[in-house]
C-alpha cells in the first residue's frame, strides 16, 4: 500500500516536557501550544516545583505563555524530595492542581541536587500515591559513580525499578524517556500499570551521534543515546501498537552557549517539529497506521484522561529545520536542526 500524504489523527499530548521559566518559557510554551492540547510539565526548575501550591503558581505563568485563542492545557508534577508531605502530594492530586509526582535520583540530571537520595526514604510517599492513583514519573537512571554512563538506566531497572514494583504492585509508574531494550523488555513483561514514554532522538539516533566526527553536544540529552541495537529496540516498541508506549518528547532547551561549553548541559530542543519527526520515525517503520494510538490515544489511556476530541492533520512537505531558534535570552538549537523534514502539521 502506498503512503497516504496527509494523516490525520486527535491532536496528541505531550506526557514529558521541560518548559523552564521566565523569558525561555515564554520563549518555548508557544511551540508546544501549536503541537499538542497537554503536557506533563516536569518540575526542575531552580529551585524545583516541590510543592502542590509551587505547582498551582508555575501552572498559571505557564498558562499565561500560552498564545491567544491557543486551547493548551498544562498537567503539572511534583518534584519529589526526601522530605515530600504526602498530604501536600495527595491533596494537590485530589484537587486537580497535580496529575504526577516526578522522581529525580539526586545528581542524575538537570537541576536533580534536591531529588531523592534513596528510594526507601519516600515509602511513605509512594504508598500514598499508590492507595489514589496518582502516577509516578521516574527518570529511571542510577547515580553511582562506578557505574557506566551507558549502563545506568539498566542497572536502575534491577536495583531500583523492580524492585519498587515488587514491594507496591498497585503504583502507577511511568518510565520515562527510555532509552534501552533492557527497559523494552522490563515494560513488556510488567502489568498494565507500568508504562514508558519515548523521545524522537531516541528512535532517530544512537550514541555514534554524539561521538563520531566531532562531539556534538546538541544531540547530549540523559539517559544519553545508547547503542544501535537499542535504537532498533525502541523503534520496535514505539510502533509496536502496544498501550504501553507514548509519545513524551522530552524537550528540554538549554541556551547555546550552555549546551557548547566546557561542561555542556544535556538536553535536546525538539519542541518545533516533535510530531514530524515522530511521525518521520513511524514512516519509516511503515506503522503510520500506529501513529495515532502513540501520539494520542495510549497516555490518556494510561493517565485515565479523556483523549481529546479535535484533530491534526499533518501533511507530506519538505521543511527546512531552521539552525537556531528564540529561545528568550538567547537561541536554542532545535533537535534536527539544518535537516529537511518530510512532514508538516498543518496550520
Ligand atoms: O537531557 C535531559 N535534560 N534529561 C533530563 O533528564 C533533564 C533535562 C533537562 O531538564 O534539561
Ligand atoms: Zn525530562
Amino acid at each position: 500500500m502506498a503512503s497516504p500524504d496527509t494523516i490525520t489523527i486527535r491532536r496528541p499530548d505531550d506526557w514529558h516536557l521541560h518548559f523552564r521559566d521566565g523569558e525561555t518559557m515564554r520563549a518555548v510554551v508557544p511551540h508546544t501550544a501549536r503541537q499538542f492540547a497537554r503536557a506533563i510539565v516536569m518540575p526542575n526548575l531552580s529551585p524545583p516545583v516541590t510543592t502542590t501550591s509551587m505547582a498551582a503558581a508555575y501552572r498559571d505563568r505557564i498558562v499565561a505563555a500560552v498564545p491567544a485563542g491557543v486551547a493548551f492545557t498544562p498537567l503539572m508534577t511534583a518534584y519529589l524530595t526526601d522530605d515530600t508531605d504526602p498530604d501536600d502530594l495527595a491533596q494537590g492530586f485530589e484537587s486537580g492542581v497535580l496529575t504526577a509526582a516526578k522522581l529525580y535520583p539526586a545528581g542524575a540530571t538537570t537541576n536533580s541536587a534536591s531529588g531523592v537520595t534513596d528510594i526507601r526514604k519516600i515509602d511513605r510517599v509512594l504508598e500514598r500515591m499508590a492507595e489514589i492513583g496518582m502516577p509516578l514519573c521516574v527518570h529511571g537512571e542510577v547515580t553511582s559513580a562506578d557505574i557506566d554512563i551507558f549502563d545506568r538506566e539498566a542497572v536502575f531497572i534491577e536495583r531500583v525499578l523492580a524492585p519498587l514494583i515488587e514491594r507496591m504492585p498497585e503504583l502507577r509508574v511511568i518510565f520515562e524517556h527510555i532509552t534501552t531494550r533492557q527497559a523494552v523488555d522490563f515494560v513488556d513483561s510488567a502489568g498494565e500499570n507500568v508504562a514508558a514514554t519515548i523521545t524522537p532522538q531516541h528512535l532517530h539516533i544512537n550514541r555514534n551521534a554524539i561521538l563520531v566526527g566531532g562531539i556534538r553536544p546538541h544531540m547530549y540529552c540523559l539517559p544519553v543515546a545508547k547503542r544501535e541495537e537499542h535504537r532498533l529496540g525502541l523503534r520496535k516498541a514505539a510502533t509496536s501498537g502496544s498501550a504501553k508506549y507514548f509519545l513524551g518528547t522530552d524537550s528540554a532547551p538549554h541556551h547555546r552557549h550552555a549546551k557548547e561549553s566546557d561542561c555542556g548541559c544535556a538536553g535536546i530542543f525538539n519542541a518545533p517539529f516533535a510530531l514530524e519527526s515522530y511521525l518521520t520515525v513511524f514512516e519509516e517503520e511503515g506503522a503510520i497506521d500506529r501513529f495515532e494510538a502513540f501520539a494520542s490515544l495510549n497516555g490518556p489511556g494510561f493517565y485515565r484522561l479523556p483523549v481529546n476530541e479535535d484533530e491534526v492533520t499533518l501533511e507530506r512537505a519538505d521543511i527546512p529545520v531552521p539552525y537556531e531558534v528564540d529561545g528568550g535570552d538567547a537561541r536554542v538549537v532545535p533537535f534536527h536542526a539544518g535537516e529537511r523534514l518530510g512532514w508538516r502539521l498543518r496550520a
